[in-house]
């Protein structure tokens, strides 16, 4: 595809979609729709050649001509956390807006994303809504649960990506690595780590556990703080086993250079890079769209079936999907990571979780019937009573 593609982000947030094209070798001009002003002075910083708009809700019909159209919109009725309204909520059901401009002017190529859980709320209906209304107007779509973890980031977050297209076939680039792939196999990760990422906020009904990766970073927990991913480090002195992530390491945990919110009043930082995609995941598929003319159709294992919910990946099919058997890794390999958890935390930087926290937590854990191994229990305790 070509690399003068306009590309029309909404949603913009801190630019992980107009990075993520960067990184593919994008380079045509960038129209960005962002209403939160933190937010716009990142955009303005990374991107002074972007355009940059506010609300959504003042988009022009011709919807700048743009070649691509790209929304991670608010998920803030979808998610588990939040207030579970559904695609008739407020902040999610903006993307229903943005869906009737798309009917009308039809931008060549749309990606959107958003959190997992709007495959399972109501029954999908948002999946559903969506999907109908880009199948009436002729677009052919498909969509994918992919995992952070495997495109190079010690960070786990899975998010479903829906790709579609008027003229062409989004499944050659969603599900690229299924092409002559028979018998080919994934790469197991590596289960030798060093450091273990959890959530210490958490610890009655799960901890977010994680071998050599934090749990999900997150914008806000339902009390408005922001959720703070803690990392035990079992190898070092006792005082530094229980860490969490400076905002530079966030950042690098989520694929961002360090310092990429710098704009950004400080209060607002970790919301802003919590609210983020993942910049490796949408490389790999803005990759994809950048290698399009070179890519062969493909033929996906999976079953004409929606009646059970939706699977984790599937076809548009006419009005039916077809579910899509594949993984939320690609499957040539997990990408190499360039940092491990650890290195994040000791060149971006760490604080000392509080013992206090760390007591709070260790007291939730043992209370719980959850499984943990005694060694953490054993460190919890010991650097706890420090
Ligand atoms: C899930 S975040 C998207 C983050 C983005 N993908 C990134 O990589 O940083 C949703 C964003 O939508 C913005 N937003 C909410 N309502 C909006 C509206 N009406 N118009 C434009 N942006 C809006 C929020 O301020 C928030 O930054």
């Amino acid at each position: 595809m070509d690399r003068n593609a306009v590309i029309l982000s909404l949603f913009a947030g801190i630019g992980g979609f107009e990075q993520a094209f960067q990184k593919a070798g994008f380079t045509g001009d960038v129209l960005a729709y962002e209403t939160w002003s933190s937010a716009q002075e990142v955009i303005k910083m990374r991107f002074p050649s972007a355009t940059l708009f506010a609300d959504v809700q003042d988009l022009p019909p011709n919807l700048h001509n743009a070649d691509i159209l790209t929304a991670g919109f608010p998920c803030t009725d979808l998610s588990p956390a939040g207030r579970q309204a559904g695609i008739a909520g407020a902040a999610s059901g903006l993307i229903i807006g943005v869906l009737s401009a798309i009917q009308k002017q039809k931008p060549e190529w749309i990606l959107l994303e958003n959190v997992p859980n709007m495959l399972r709320l109501k029954g999908g209906e948002a999946m559903a809504i969506i999907g109908s209304m880009l199948s009436e107007v002729g677009y052919r779509w498909c969509y994918r649960t992919l995992d952070a973890q495997h495109f190079g980031v010690a960070q786990r977050r899975k998010r479903v990506f829906l790709l579609a297209s008027r003229h062409q076939d989004p499944e050659r680039v969603l599900f690229r690595d299924y092409a002559n792939a028979a018998g080919s196999k994934h790469t197991a990760t590596d289960r030798r780590q060093t450091a273990h990422g959890f959530y210490w906020t958490e610890g009655n009904r799960g901890v977010g556990w994680g071998n050599g990766v934090v749990p999900t970073i997150k914008g806000s927990t339902t009390a408005g703080i922001p959720s703070a991913p803690a990392v035990w480090l079992p190898k070092k002195p006792v005082e530094l086993r229980f860490r969490t992530p400076s905002i530079e390491a966030l950042e690098t945990l989520q694929g961002f250079r360090p310092g990429w919110t710098s704009a950004a009043p400080a209060r607002d930082r970790w919301k802003l890079v919590g609210n983020a995609v993942a910049v490796p995941a949408v490389q790999w598929i803005a990759e994809g769209l950048r290698a399009y003319d070179h890519l062969s159709s493909v033929e996906l294992p999976g079953e004409l079936d929606v009646k059970h919910g939706w699977g984790t990946a599937g076809v548009s099919v006419g009005k039916h999907v077809r579910r899509a058997r594949v993984s939320e890794a690609p499957l040539t390999g997990p990408l190499r990571r360039a940092f491990t958890l650890q290195r994040v935390l000791e060149e971006r930087g760490s604080h000392a979780l509080s013992t206090k926290a760390t007591r709070g937590f260790a007291s939730r854990l043992q209370r719980s019937s959850l499984r943990y191994q005694d060694s953490f229990m054993r460190d919890l305790n010991a650097y706890a009573s420090l």
